[in-house]
């Protein structure tokens, strides 16, 4: 195999082996490239066929759903299984993966009745961009393997809710189009290159397609290896370019210079993405970011690493109203939005079930993901007694070390 490390020859590379022993130090694969065969492939036997076109999965329409966490089933019998493992799969032994789910379900709520309130209105305002639910698209690469329009379908969807898209650096579809697919609030998350010629180039070209947010991600060294996709041999397929990099390679020694040539290079609010501890939290503040979101990937990083939902209090408290706070990882339902607002974040971010709307449905079935989790949330505050987001606190958390209190009152 070549050493050379262009786009083209990496995605050429049919085992994972061979692409990962050849690494070179610094770098990193984007999560959508990160190991061999192909992603129609069930098995190494799939490296055979690497340069085979993928078959996207296609098709617009709405969707039923009952709960999103039924859309990975679904979802998994529409993909291959190899490109279905690398979306749905976490690290290692999966314990981050677990935990983002297992600790959202231990909070419990407690309702105020008898409030007499008007209806719910879920609509916020984020940095400034109106939304109609306090949930946006969290950055992901590779849509194309999902479905056919990718990125375009994702964003159109995300827009056509009402809510912000978050476009992955690691993308299948060029951002100029993707920017122009959704008629909503746009943020670019920005995977840094070594050669900071790159950088600014494509950061200019953000700008320009109309962009309102930067999210800069830390915690992505070497995302998207998991058991499952190495055991399958998965790679990504050769007619699924990332069509924005010149590299399917990033930078992966982030320190905090790296913000400052952010901050320096363009002149778009700085959302960190990766944040999981106080101290960070506050540093990243003093050093002028305009918002932080908490995130452990998914479960996709470091397996060990705790529950979002659990690391959610400590950053609120120290970033103290500064900024706005994301949350993401795990949140499946109403009452996880419910639960992360009520523990002080301005709004969550989707992951997985918005691709797997996106195989079953398209722009469409994005749109049926943000409208189910709407009406579940809007159903949460209409039982619990908040007429709309800013009235969601830490007063309806129940508090278990204080029975039949609240956590207000422990
Ligand atoms: C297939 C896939 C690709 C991802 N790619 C990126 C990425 O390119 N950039 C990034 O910041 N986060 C990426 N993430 C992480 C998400 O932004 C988000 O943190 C995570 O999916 C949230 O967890 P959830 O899927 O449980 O909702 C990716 C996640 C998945 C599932």
């Amino acid at each position: 195999m070549s050493t050379t490390f262009s786009r083209r020859n990496f995605l050429a590379v049919s085992t994972a082996g061979a692409a990962a022993t050849a690494l070179p130090a610094k770098t990193v694969l984007a999560e959508a490239a990160s190991n061999g065969a192909t992603a129609n492939s069930a098995g190494p036997a799939g490296a055979a066929a690497a340069s085979a076109k993928y078959v996207q999965p296609s098709g617009e329409r709405s969707l039923v759903i009952g709960s999103l966490d039924d859309l990975e089933k679904r979802a998994s019998e529409v993909m291959s299984a190899g490109a279905f493992a690398f979306i749905a799969s976490g690290a290692d032994n999966q314990i981050t993966l677990r935990a983002n789910r297992t600790e959202l379900d231990r909070v419990r709520l407690l309702p105020t009745y008898l409030v007499n309130k008007p209806a719910p209105d879920l609509s916020t305002t984020l940095l400034g961009e109106k939304l109609s639910m306090p949930i946006i698209t969290a950055p992901m690469g590779a849509h194309g393997l999902a479905h056919e329009s990718a990125e375009i379908g994702s964003a159109r969807g995300t827009g056509e809710a009402g809510t912000l898209y978050t476009m992955s650096t690691a993308a299948n579809e060029r951002l100029e189009d993707v920017a122009e697919a959704t008629n909503g609030p746009k943020w670019f998350q920005i995977y840094l290159h070594d050669d900071r010629a790159l950088s600014r180039d494509l950061l200019k070209r953000v700008k320009n397609a109309g962009f309102t947010g930067i999210v800069f991600t830390i915690d992505a060294f070497a995302p998207g290896a998991s058991d499952d996709t190495v055991r399958m041999g998965f790679s990504f397929p050769p007619s699924l370019p990332l069509v924005n990099s010149n590299t399917p390679y990033f930078k992966s020694r982030l320190g905090w210079d790296d913000l400052k040539f952010l901050q320096d290079t363009i002149d778009l609010p700085i959302v960190m993405k990766g944040v999981i501890t106080p101290e960070l939290a506050n540093t990243a503040v003093e050093r002028g970011v305009a918002g932080v979101q908490v995130s452990n990937h998914g479960g996709r990083g470091l397996d060990g690493v705790p529950a979002a939902i659990n690391l959610l209090p400590g950053v609120v408290e120290a970033v103290n109203g500064r900024v706005p706070v994301i949350m993401d990882s795990g949140i499946r339902r109403g009452t996880d939005v419910f639960k992360a607002l009520a523990y002080g974040a301005d709004a969550v971010a989707l992951g997985r079930p918005v691709l797997y709307g996106l195989a079953l449905g398209g722009s469409a079935g994005v749109k049926s993901v943000y409208e189910r989790i709407g009406q579940e949330l809007e159903r949460a505050m209409l039982i619990a007694g908040a007429s709309n987001v800013d009235e969601i606190t830490i007063d309806f958390i129940y508090d278990d070390d204080a029975p039949n209190k609240r956590a207000s009152q422990g």
